[in-house]
This record gives C-alpha cells, sequence and structure tokens, in this order.
C-alpha cells in the first residue's frame, strides 16, 4: 500500500515547503500541486544549483516521477512555459510522462492580472491575477486549461500534449499503490476561509485543498505534515501577533537588492542591537539570517518570534499528523529567543486562535536562552547544543504532535528526520 502525505504551509507561507518536499520527493512517485498559482515561490536547493518554482511541482526536478498541476490552482500559461523552457535548458526534460496539467485548471488572464495590480494594493497581493482568476471561476465565467488548448496559439500547442484529466491519473496511482505527495502553497493563514480574511489569499491552502485541488477523497490521505518555520514570517498587509518591529519599518529597509550590498555591516549592527533587546532589530536579525526576502516578489518579509498558537491552529484545521520545523539555524546568535504561548485579549489571557480579534492580541511569551553555535553541520539531533535541543522539545510540547523533520539549512543534506514513521 502507497501512501499519501500531504504537505501544507502552517504559517502565513515560505516556511520552507518546496526544500521539504524535494526531500520527502524520493521516496514519492507522485508529487502534486493542488492550489494557488504563482503566487507561490517554492526553492529548491540541489548542491550549487538553486530551483525556484511557481507553478511545477518542486518534485518535477526528480526525472523518474510524475508531477501534476492539480485541477484547484490557477495557471498563468507563460510562467508555466517559461518555468519548462528553464528546466529544459537546464537538461531536465519535462514531457507528458513527468508532468500533467489538469484540464480543468483555471488559466490566469492578461485582463486578470491588470485588475490584480490595480486592486490588490489594500491586501498587498503578489499581482500575479490570482484573485481575479478565481473570482472568475467562482462567477462561473473562468477559462479552464481544456478549452484555452483548444485555442490557436503557441502557447495553447506548448501546452496541450501536458493537458490530462488529472483526477484520472491521480486515483489510478493511488489505486496502484503509488506513493503521492502534495505540495501544498502559501500557509494556513493565507486560507480564504481559515485565514486573516481579508488579508488571504484567494483559495484554500489548508488540508482540505488537497482534496477538492486534485479530486482525491479524504479517506485516501494518509498524513498531513505541516511545514512550521522556527520563527514567523509574513508578506503582505494583515495581522501579524509576534511581529517584530513594525511593517512599515520593514517595508522601509526595501528588497535584498539594497540590502546585500551592506549584508555584514548590517548583520553585525542587528545582532548587537537585538542582544540590547531592540525587537525591531531582533525581527531583523531573522530577516538577514533567513534571507527573508520574497522568492516571488523580492519584498522584505515581515518577521517575529515563533507563536505556538498558530501552529496549534494549523493543528487542528489541517488535521495534522506531525509538523516539519525549518529553518532553526537561523536563530543562532540570539541571547534569548521567545516563544509565544497565548495571547492576552482585553485582559484576558487565551490560548486558541480567537480570529476575529487577532489585531488586539498581544502575545504572552516564554523566554529560552539562546545559542552561539553553528547548527548547519549538524546530522543528529544529539548534536544539536542544549538549548537548541530544548527549544525544539518546548515547540513539539506546544505544537500537541510530533516533530517528524527539522531543517537546519536549504540544502537537501541539512534535514534531519525526527520520525520516520510519520513520512513514506
Ligand atoms: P516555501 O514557499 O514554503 O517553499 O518557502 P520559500 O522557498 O519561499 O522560502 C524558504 C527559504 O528558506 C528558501 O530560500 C529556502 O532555500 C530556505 N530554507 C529552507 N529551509 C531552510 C533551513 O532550514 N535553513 C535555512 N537557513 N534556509 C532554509
Ligand atoms: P508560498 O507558496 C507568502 C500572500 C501575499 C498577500 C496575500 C494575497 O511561496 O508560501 P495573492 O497574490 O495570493 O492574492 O496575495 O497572500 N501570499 C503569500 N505569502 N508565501 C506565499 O506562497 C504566498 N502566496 C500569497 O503576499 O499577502
Ligand atoms: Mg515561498
Amino acid at each position: 500500500m502507497g501512501k499519501t502525505i500531504v504537505v501544507v504551509g502552517g504559517q502565513w507561507g515560505d516556511e520552507g515547503k518546496g526544500k521539504v518536499v524535494d526531500f520527502l520527493a524520493e521516496k514519492a512517485d507522485v508529487i502534486a500541486r493542488a492550489t494557488g498559482g504563482n503566487n507561490a515561490g517554492h526553492t529548491v536547493v540541489v548542491g550549487d544549483k538553486t530551483y525556484k518554482f511557481h507553478l511545477l511541482p518542486s518534485g518535477v526536478i526528480h526525472p523518474t516521477k510524475l508531477s501534476i498541476c492539480g485541477n484547484g490552482m490557477v495557471i498563468d500559461p507563460k510562467v508555466i512555459i517559461k518555468e519548462i523552457t528553464t528546466l529544459e535548458q537546464d537538461n531536465i526534460a519535462v514531457s507528458d510522462k513527468t508532468l500533467n496539467i489538469s484540464s480543468t485548471a483555471h488559466v490566469i488572464t492578461q485582463e486578470q492580472i491588470d485588475e490584480d495590480l490595480a486592486t490588490g494594493k489594500k491586501v498587498g497581493t503578489t499581482g500575479r491575477g490570482i484573485g481575479p482568476c478565481y473570482m472568475a471561476k467562482f462567477n462561473r465565467d473562468g477559462l479552464r486549461m481544456s478549452e484555452f488548448v483548444q485555442q490557436e496559439s503557441q502557447e495553447a500547442r506548448k501546452l496541450k500534449p501536458f493537458v490530462k484529466d488529472s483526477y484520472l491519473v491521480i486515483n489510478k496511482a493511488i489505486e496502484q499503490g503509488k506513493n503521492i505527495l502534495v505540495e501544498g502553497a502559501q500557509g494556513t493563514m493565507l486560507d480564504i476561509d481559515h485565514g486573516t480574511y481579508p488579508f488571504v489569499t484567494s483559495s484554500n491552502p489548508t488540508a482540505g485543498g488537497a482534496c477538492t485541488g486534485l479530486g482525491i477523497g479524504p479517506t485516501k490521505i494518509s498524513k498531513v505534515i505541516a511545514i512550521v518555520k522556527a520563527y514567523t514570517t509574513r508578506v503582505g498587509r494583515g495581522p501579524f501577533p509576534t511581529e517584530l518591529g513594525t511593517d512599515e519599518q520593514t517595508t522601509a529597509e526595501g528588497t535584498w537588492d539594497n540590502i546585500k550590498q551592506n549584508f555584514e555591516t548590517e548583520l553585525k549592527d542587528a545582532l548587537k542591537k537585538a542582544n540590547d533587546g531592540d525587537q525591531y532589530y531582533q525581527g531583523k536579525a531573522m530577516r538577514l539570517i533567513g534571507r527573508e526576502y520574497g522568492t516571488t516578489t523580492g519584498r522584505a518579509r515581515r518577521t517575529g518570534w515563533y507563536d505556538a498558537i498558530v501552529t496549534r491552529y494549523a493543528v487542528r484545521v489541517n488535521g495534522l499528523t506531525s509538523i516539519a520545523i525549518t529553518k532553526l539555524d537561523v536563530l543562532t546568535g540570539l541571547k534569548t529567543i521567545k516563544v509565544c504561548t497565548g495571547y492576552e485579549i482585553d485582559g484576558k489571557i487565551v490560548q486558541d486562535l480567537p480570529m476575529h480579534d487577532l489585531e488586539k492580541a498581544k502575545p504572552v511569551y516564554e523566554d529560552m536562552p539562546g545559542w552561539e553555535e553553528d547548527l548547519t553541520d549538524v546530522t543528529s539531533f544529539e548534536q544539536l547544543p542544549d538549548n537548541a535541543k530544548d527549544y525544539v522539545k518546548r515547540i513539539e510540547e506546544l505544537a500537541t504532535v510530533p516533530i517528524s523533520i527539522l531543517s537546519i539549512g536549504p540544502k537537501r543534506s541539512q534535514t534531519i528526520i525526527l520520525d520516520g514513521k510519520e513520512l513514506f
């Protein structure tokens, strides 16, 4: 019997889903995206090479596996063709044996991109036409892949061989006992139903979206893993209880291109001020060390301490069986690390996430001692410094589900399995 594992983002996106999916893909036969479009930016590092995927599943670099873009996705033909062409230039062959695009996925049009660019500012969208495309879909007025590829255009001709009834392909694979890996995009807190509405995306990145977005039933899903950073980040506007500094301060820093010239000086300065207790610089240190600048837009990501309330919320709305913690290495050098274990709202302490009052939530923190040692060469949990071990154990305790994977760097080798029975 094969397994179907769904990977979702446990926070506000950019948790390292691409990295973990690439790691898990080794044992998968089919890797499928179910929701979202090229608002996603998933990074996979293999040796010296860095791949950035927006539409193609991160499994596509494994030449013997089948990647699927599911019916729940919204696809910009130009962008997917560019991704396919880039892979071909890297000598990774893409054929209808390695890539299927659902015939019922929706197609993003130029008008929808223009509309998003004109109206998306209040949410801080990625400007890729995602919201308007889903609007057209739900208004029963959208363009599906099956229709698009009937048109007379170079793009239609290029994509036609890949377009299949992917519900059938994936269900047959399940029936044949294959291992299926569903690559979530975005994150739980960006879900149209379960996120910080209206500061959300227009799809369901939570686990339920894997079923509707691929045409597989909930009874077929074996495990649901959320990827969770060892701290928190958010791009775009909206509530973020554990944010360090303000959205305005972060935006004023500019993009990675501005920062990188003075990286070393900026980092030294940020770490010093962080360890003197300045909150904005604690967040800035995470941003610099973690390279928290968007894959899709280059925007500086807002940063904050780890929020155990958000993770427990993700445990519930996704039915998580485990979490994978990423970017633990980024916290090296911070003298004190804080974990949010509750919120104070109007003088009351709550431990369950209140959707409507999140703007008012003041985080309640537990302080934990940090560590100085570089973690990026560590190969087992035992090798971690004691304070890092305690931090991880505390996260697990607060999450109420096991940590299956610990990631301490962007490379495949910088991955530690903590609970193998939660994986393939
Ligand atoms: P995704 O959208 O969830 O796939 O995440 P992104 O790719 O947008 O952002 C995660 C970034 O962190 C990428 O640049 C990854 O290469 C990098 N990354 C992933 N895991 C780790 C880790 O454990 N440590 C460090 N330092 N970087 C990581
Ligand atoms: P990955 O898959 C982080 C955010 C945008 C904006 C909001 C709505 O890489 O984790 P949209 O363009 O979807 O209408 O924008 O959602 N957003 C993401 N933030 N990671 C993502 O994807 C995101 N996809 C959308 O910044 O706040
Ligand atoms: Mg991303």
